[in-house]
């Protein structure tokens, strides 16, 4: 199975973990993607043979970003905070539960390619607003559910599996 890049928006992570510090810069691997990509500077580390990545580096907050099949999926860590805000569904456009989208509420592991015209959100870590789409403002909150701007959808979620840190694709 070919090798899939994961790559690490540095613009967007608070703080640093050990293993990601040492990954080495690509740029090429955003210039690669079709159409915008997450903002930031990129690093790159790799899927295992089985489509896998373990993210026990990340701490609350954090996230990385895994670019494959020509667009990116973030994998957040999310803050306690953050899993609170998500327990509500009061200011989102498309009311859909917190816990149907996300399969340990540790993690939201979601496609950031933005639903009006696919430019690729950026994370702001912003409790209330964590997730913000350069191109027409959309916002989504830290369950990927769309607030306000042009999108009148919510942020995709992939085919995956998580297994404590460990996260699958499929
Ligand atoms: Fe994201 Fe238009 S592409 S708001």
């Amino acid at each position: 199975m070919a090798r899939s890049p994961i790559v690490v928006d540095r613009r967007y992570v608070l703080g640093t973990s050990a293993a990601l510090v040492g990954a080495a810069f690509i740029p090429s691997v955003a210039q690669a993607q079709r159409g915008s990509e997450p903002s930031g500077q990129l690093a790159a580390l790799e899927l295992d043979d089985n489509n896998a990545v373990d993210v026990q580096v990340l701490q609350p907050g954090e996230m990385i970003v895994v670019a494959t099949a020509g667009t990116y999926y973030g994998i957040l860590r999310r803050t306690i905070e953050q899993i609170e805000a998500a327990q509500g569904t009061d200011a989102v456009r498309v009311p859909v539960k917190d816990g149907d989208r996300v399969k340990d509420e540790n993690y939201l592991v979601a496609d950031l390619a933005c639903p009006h015209r696919g430019c690729q959100v950026g994370y702001t870590n912003k409790p209330d607003m964590p997730f913000l789409c350069p191109c027409h403002r959309s916002s989504f909150d830290a369950s990927g559910r769309v607030l306000g701007g042009a999108s009148r959808s919510n942020l995709a979620i992939p085919n995956y599996e998580i297994n404590g840190s460990v996260v699958v694709f499929s």
